[in-house]
C-alpha cells in the first residue's frame, strides 16, 4: 500500500491505500475494514474520519495503521487486531484465546430479555459475551458461565472485572457447574462441521476448539445434552444456538432430554439459528 510514511498522510489516502490492498487479496469488506482499523487506531468515528477525510493523521498513527493494514493481509480479523469487538451494547476484549461474538448470538440474549430470568446458566462462554450482555441488561439476574477452556475463562474473567460485572457473573471450569436449578441455560456451543468451507480469516485465526466439535458439527450437541439429565442442573427452559441445517436434529436431543416444546428460531438472513426447548408443565 502507499504507506502513511514518518510524515503522516490524510485519512482519505490511507484509507484509499489500505481499501485496493485488502482488495487486491480478496477481502470481502476492504473499505470497511480500513475504515474500522483506522477508527481503532485514531480513536475517531468512522464516519468522522470520512466527514474530515482530508485531515492529516499523525506519523504514529500512520505506523500504527501500518502495521494494522499488513496483519490484516494476513487475514488476521480486525477485531483481534483492535483486541475489541462490540456485542449489544459492551465492548468486549478479544484475542486468539476466545470467538469473536458474532451479532447473529444476539439472539440467545434476546430470547433471555423476553423470559425474565433470575438465573441464567451459559455454557461454553468464551470472552463471556452472552453471560456479561444477559447481566448488564438483566438487572438482578444471576449469571453461571463456564468453558472447558481455561484460556477462554481468563478472557471472560478479565472481560467481566473490566465491564464492572464480576460480582453478577459467576465462571466455572467445565460444561457442567455443581448441580443446582436455574430459570434458563444459554448456549453457543462449537457446531461447524469439519468439511465445511470457511474463510481463512475464521479457519486459520479463531480457535479451533471454538468451532469444530467433530465430522459433523453436532457431537458437542450430542455430548453435552445428552449429559444434561445426569448433571445435577434442573432448568425449564434451554436455548442453543444452531447452524443452519442442524435445527431439526438438535431440536429432537433437546426432546429427548425432557423439553417436550422445542423451536425452531431463523436469524435475520432467514437461517435456522436458535433452537428453544421448554419442559411442559402438567396441569393438577
Ligand atoms: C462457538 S464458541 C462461543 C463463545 C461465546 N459463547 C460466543 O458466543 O461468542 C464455543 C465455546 O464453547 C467452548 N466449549 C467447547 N466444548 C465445550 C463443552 N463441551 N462444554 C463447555 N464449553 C465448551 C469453547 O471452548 C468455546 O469457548
Amino acid at each position: 500500500m502507499a504507506s502513511a510514511g514518518a510524515g503522516g498522510a490524510s485519512a482519505r489516502d490511507a484509507l484509499s491505500a489500505a481499501t485496493d490492498a485488502f482488495s487486491a487479496v480478496g477481502i470481502d469488506t476492504p473499505r470497511i475494514d480500513a475504515e474500522v482499523l483506522l477508527a481503532g487506531i485514531t480513536g475517531r468515528s468512522a464516519a468522522d474520519l470520512v466527514a474530515n477525510r482530508e485531515e492529516q493523521i499523525s506519523p504514529a498513527e500512520s505506523r500504527s495503521f501500518s502495521e494494522a493494514v499488513r496483519r490484516r493481509l494476513r487475514r488476521e480479523p480486525v477485531a483481534y487486531i483492535l483486541g475489541s469487538k462490540g456485542f449489544r451494547h459492551i465492548d468486549l476484549a478479544v484475542d486468539g484465546r476466545v470467538l469473536i461474538p458474532r451479532p447473529e448470538t444476539e439472539m440467545l440474549v434476546e430470547f433471555a430479555l423476553l423470559e425474565e430470568p433470575g438465573s441464567v446458566l451459559e455454557l461454553g462462554t468464551g470472552s463471556g459475551a452472552v453471560a456479561l450482555a444477559v447481566a448488564s441488561e438483566i438487572p438482578g439476574c444471576e449469571v453461571t458461565a463456564g468453558d472447558v477452556s481455561t484460556d477462554a475463562l481468563e478472557v471472560a474473567r478479565s472481560n467481566a472485572v473490566r465491564l464492572g460485572l464480576a460480582d453478577r457473573v459467576c465462571f466455572f471450569h467445565g460444561t457442567w457447574p455443581t448441580p443446582g436449578t436455574f430459570d434458563l441455560i444459554v448456549a453457543n456451543l462449537p457446531y461447524v462441521a469439519l468439511g465445511d468451507d470457511l474463510p481463512p480469516d475464521v479457519r486459520d485465526w479463531e480457535p479451533p476448539g471454538a468451532l469444530f466439535p467433530g465430522e459433523t458439527g453436532l457431537e458437542c450437541f450430542e455430548e453435552v445434552i445428552a449429559a444434561l439429565p445426569g448433571s445435577g442442573v434442573e432448568a425449564p427452559v434451554i436455548a442453543l444456538e444452531v447452524g443452519h441445517g442442524q435445527g431439526e436434529q438438535v431440536a429432537a436431543l433437546v426432546r429427548g432430554a425432557g423439553f417436550g416444546e422445542t423451536g425452531i428460531h431463523p436469524d435475520l438472513a432467514g437461517l435456522e439459528r436458535m433452537v428453544t426447548g421448554r419442559r411442559q408443565t402438567t396441569s393438577p
